[in-house]
């Protein structure tokens, strides 16, 4: 499996298939344990993960982090994290049509190799990869959809989201995700 992996990161770094192949500093694969329980999809690297080459390293993924280990997941422990695309659109502008498309081979295999039961959508972009509907995430999260190899697919907010919407009061979006969070930990340990 990591071998495999290793060799589809490898192809990443000397892509050229689209125009974000010249601007990159770095692209950025993954981060976290291959596994075949859980991967979580965010959007697109932003400056912090262009420059490192690791997904969600910036504040939003240090929320990303705290938001895991409230219910004891963990990159350094068991769980695979990845994006739509893999190198930083610039100006941090939403993935275009044929970025995604281009990029969409690489998040396929990464997927059909680790054939992870549970899959997150984090965000609209991650979202709309997946799941073909005109209802925004704000409807959809939180909601088991089917995935890829017989996968479980929940879209969550995105944790850049929840960094501009501070409250914790019932209903708001951080209240949301400590919900899905929750649901999503009780139905992985129901995996084998
Ligand atoms: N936002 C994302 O969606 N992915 C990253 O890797 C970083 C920020």
């Amino acid at each position: 499996m990591f071998e495999e992996l290793e060799a589809i990161r490898k192809e990443c770094e000397n892509c050229q298939k689209c125009a974000l192949g010249k601007t990159r500093t770095k692209s950025v694969f993954s981060a976290g344990v291959p596994n075949n329980k859980i991967v979580l999809i965010g959007e697109a690297p932003g400056y912090n993960e262009d420059q490192t080459g690791e997904p969600f390293v910036g504040r939003a993924g240090q929320l990303l982090d705290k938001i895991l280990q409230s219910v004891g997941f963990d990159r350094k422990e068991n769980i695979y994290i990845c994006n739509t695309i893999k190198c930083r659109p610039p100006d941090n502008r939403d993935p275009l049509p044929e970025e995604k498309k281009a990029c969409r081979d690489y998040l396929n295999r990464q997927l059909e190799i680790l054939k992870p039961k549970i899959i997150l959508l984090c965000g609209k972009v991650a979202l709309t990869s997946f799941i073909d509907t005109k209802e925004g995430i704000t409807k959809l999260r939180g909601r088991w959809f089917d995935g890829p190899n017989g996968a479980k697919m929940m879209p969550i907010f995105h944790p850049s989201y929840l960094l501009r919407n501070q409250s914790h009061e019932k209903g708001s979006p951080k209240w949301l995700m400590w919900q899905d969070i929750q649901e999503i930990r009780r139905v992985y340990d129901t995996l084998k």
